[in-house]
């Protein structure tokens, strides 16, 4: 049996950061799930289907052909055969992501990938609904969270640093309205699994949060 860390939380938690460390110090595979939905996303968005339409999403996501490969460590997503790992990381593509993904036709597509991943591989996986819906039996369930102040501050920190000019009161206002979309919707929303560890990142470095996550990992392997 593979061993398995589900990581869930809020958008801008830290979780890939986070996720990605403690991968490389555990020699697990890491499994960034919102990269599967925000492919399907973009395909949403380049097929021009109206993010108001669920039944267009439902029909159109049976078009996008999703898979993960790894190469050189790192995870890449094709769609329909294109590696589109440089388009996923816009803010119009996480927004339409957290739309997108409430559909269940959506989910199950993805939720199904993810599965067959975490069996045969030993991994770290993170998103909304991994120790709720995707790996219930996983040995480690952690939910990562911070609040929407901070998770704002590091995000325009974040994009500042690239150089593109952005409002800190608008980011904050995205969060939140992305927090409400993924923890209210009716398929699998974003929750604290009733056996996951509450990590709250928001006075924490990203040493103290990855020490504090190995030190989990490490006493569930005992
Ligand atoms: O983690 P992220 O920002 O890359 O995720 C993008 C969107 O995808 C997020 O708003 C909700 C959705 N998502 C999801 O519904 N379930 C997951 N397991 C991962 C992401």
């Amino acid at each position: 049996m593979s061993y398995n860390v589900a990581i869930d939380g809020p958008a801008g938690a830290g979780k890939s950061t986070i996720a990605k460390a403690v991968a490389k110090k555990m020699n697990l595979i890491y499994v960034d799930t919102g990269a599967m939905y925000r492919a399907m996303a973009l395909f949403m968005i380049r097929e021009q289907v109206d993010e108001n339409d669920a039944a267009a999403i439902s029909g159109k996501c049976q078009e996008a052909d999703i898979t993960i490969r790894y190469e050189n460590g790192e995870q890449v997503v094709y769609l329909n055969g294109e590696n589109v790992n440089a388009f996923l990381r816009t803010e119009e593509v996480g927004n339409m992501a957290s739309v997108t993904s409430a559909q269940p036709a959506v989910r199950r597509k993805l939720v199904e990938l993810q599965q067959v991943l975490a069996a045969k591989s030993d991994c770290i996986m993170d998103g909304r609904d991994i120790g709720t819906c995707v790996l219930p039996n996983a040995q480690v369930k952690i939910y990562l969270t911070a609040s929407s102040e901070v998770r704002a501050k590091r995000r325009y920190d974040e994009l500042t640093a690239k150089g593109e000019s952005c409002d800190l009161a608008q980011i904050k206002a995205d969060i939140e309205d992305r927090d409400h979309r993924d923890m209210t919707r009716e398929t699998s929303p974003l929750k604290q699994a009733e056996d996951a560890i509450l990590v709250d990142s928001s006075d924490l470095t990203v040493e103290e949060v990855i020490e504090k996550i190995m030190g989990i990992c490490e006493r569930a392997r005992r």
